[in-house]
């Protein structure tokens, strides 16, 4: 039921972890189950340097942060922002339609943690 791309994200998720030092942290909840999904940005030159997550949930949803990570690193902050939940789900082949709602967490954690980064550049300012 699940794509031979998701099994790989799920058995073997890219850029786990935290970065201590980030520049961006947005955390967002899944209200359907509950889950929680957490990402951290360094940001240079207004390009994402590095990315990790850290999720508690399912595995499509692990799935959907490893690659969200993946398609976000060394993009600037406007192409990171169009990553969205559907682009995410179609670059690993699809998800199942019951777990959708799943890769819903990926693409709104990322959004979150630009627009964390960049309400600090503006409290700085
Ligand atoms: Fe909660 Fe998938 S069941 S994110």
């Amino acid at each position: 039921m699940y794509s031979e791309k998701v099994m790989d994200h799920f058995s073997n998720p890219r850029n786990v972890g935290e970065i201590p030092d980030a520049d961006g942290v947005g955390t967002v909840g899944n209200p359907v189950c509950g889950d929680v999904m957490k990402i951290f940005i360094k940001v240079e030159d207004n390009r994402l340097k590095d990315i990790k997550f850290k999720t508690f949930g399912c595995g499509a949803a692990i799935a959907t942060s490893s690659m969200v990570t993946e398609m976000a690193r060394g993009k600037t902050l406007d192409e990171a922002l169009e990553i969205s939940n559907k682009t995410v789900a179609e670059a690993l082949d699809g998800l199942p339609p019951q777990k959708m709602h799943c890769s819903n967490l990926a693409a709104d954690a990322l959004h979150a943690a630009i627009d964390d980064y960049r309400q600090k550049q503006t409290a700085k300012a």
